[in-house]
């Protein structure tokens, strides 16, 4: 890959790039809480956004895409958000010279074999891959830790979907053979041994692209925000949904809106599987952790409301399955993928029979990829 990027790259450029790749994540499960401050427990994966970059000292950014075949050029001062990949690495841009860092331009090519809009945060790679590229080429010392800062706002801010940390969290700070437990309140976190023995984890791609996805997404943030608010008015202890119970939202939000108190329901019941899901991962026992894969799904189905025809039918396909110990739609839901862990024996003669089905039922084809995790953005020699 590092060969092929560069002689793109010499095709299109002068000068000799750095390359940086930066991974898409799963998530085991703690979905739609990262941005309701609890813990989520994602992973990096193997499929990557790459960035062959080299500075360029005219306040011009030169950026070439591969996947969509697009080149442009444009001036560092006058960055505007646009409906595709740009945005981006623009958002990245004004974002590290909102924060104070100089930087005179570059020239950049873009190759990624992560699939758009199936969940696996393609647009946090590739914030990821060029705030950390931008950093490496131009010496500006930034830690890891704003890296995430910077990615993120440039999602939220530029592209205007108010997003939680989790996506570049895991990309940036990614371990092969684990994964993060993040306090998405204090950014602590901890590296959890992903063992599961005989088991694999195996993402089955619904092919329904998420468009939808972004304003669904700011509506339930803001309603968990409306919900947290009215507690905090009765209860003036209560910070995060941590310190929330299932009384305190019979008691104050049940009577004052029940959409609002489902989807607080559900974040509070996701906020405690989590807990429960580490420390049966923790135990090994991958039984009952799937079965905690199953009541979130249910959640983001029936509570939260972000899933949608085709994921509940790849659930429903597996649930009575004995070889799949748990499965649930990942991600912002509305498409994507559902994540399944299934025995390795298993798994074969299970895609062909749902691949037919699937594509007899939706009439669309199901892409099945099976998932390594790997280390976080990292600059490839
Ligand atoms: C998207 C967001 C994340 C997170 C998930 C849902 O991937 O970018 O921050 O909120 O949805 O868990």
């Amino acid at each position: 890959m590092k060969t092929k990027i560069e002689s793109i790259f010499h095709q299109k450029f002068e000068g000799q790039p750095l390359i940086v790749r930066s991974p898409g994540r799963i998530n085991i499960i703690g979905e739609h809480v990262d941005y309701n401050g609890g813990y989520v427990l994602p992973a990096a994966i193997d499929k990557y956004i790459y960035v062959a970059i080299d500075k360029r000292n005219d306040g011009i950014i030169g950026l070439y895409s591969v996947n969509f075949d697009v080149k442009i050029e444009i001036e560092i001062n006058n960055l505007k958000p646009s409906n595709d990949f740009s945005t981006y690495v623009f958002g990245v841009v004004d974002q590290v010279i909102k924060r104070g860092y100089s930087i005179s331009g570059f020239n950049i090519v873009i190759y990624g074999d992560i699939p758009v809009g199936a969940g696996l945060s393609s647009s946090a790679a590739l914030e990821s891959a060029v705030a950390f590229a931008i950093n490496e080429i131009y010496q500006l010392g930034i830690s890891k830790l704003e890296l995430v800062s910077i990615a993120q706002s440039a999602e939220s801010i530029f592209a205007g979907v108010n997003c939680g940390v989790m996506d570049m969290f895991a990309s940036i700070y990614g371990q092969k053979d684990f994964a993060i437990k993040l306090d998405c309140n204090s950014l602590q976190f901890e590296y959890m041994p992903l063992v599961l023995d005989g088991y694999s984890l195996v993402l089955f791609n619904s092919n329904v692209k998420h468009s939808l996805a972004s304003s669904a997404y700011n509506i339930r943030r803001s309603q968990c925000e409306a919900g947290l608010n009215r507690i905090k008015q009765f209860l003036p202890n209560v910070n995060t949904f941590r310190d929330v119970t299932e009384s305190h939202l019979i008691e104050y939000i049940l009577p004052f809106d029940k959409e609002i108190f489902t989807r607080c329901l559900y974040v509070v019941k996701e906020i405690q599987r989590l807990n429960d899901a580490c420390q049966h991962l923790a135990n090994g026992n991958l039984q009952a952790l799937g079965q905690l894969l199953y009541a979130t799904h249910d959640g983001l189905s029936l509570e939260y409301e972000v899933s949608c025809f085709e994921l509940d039918f790849l659930i429903d396909e597996v649930k009575g399955n004995s070889n799949v110990l748990g499965a649930r739609m990942m991600g912002g839901g509305f498409g994507g993928c559902t994540i399944n862990i299934i025995k390795d024996e298993a798994i074969s003669e299970l895609i062909d029979s749902l691949k037919v089905n699937y594509l007899k039922t939706t009439g669309l084809h199901l892409e099945v990829i099976k998932v390594q995790t790997v280390n976080g953005t990292e600059i490839v020699v």
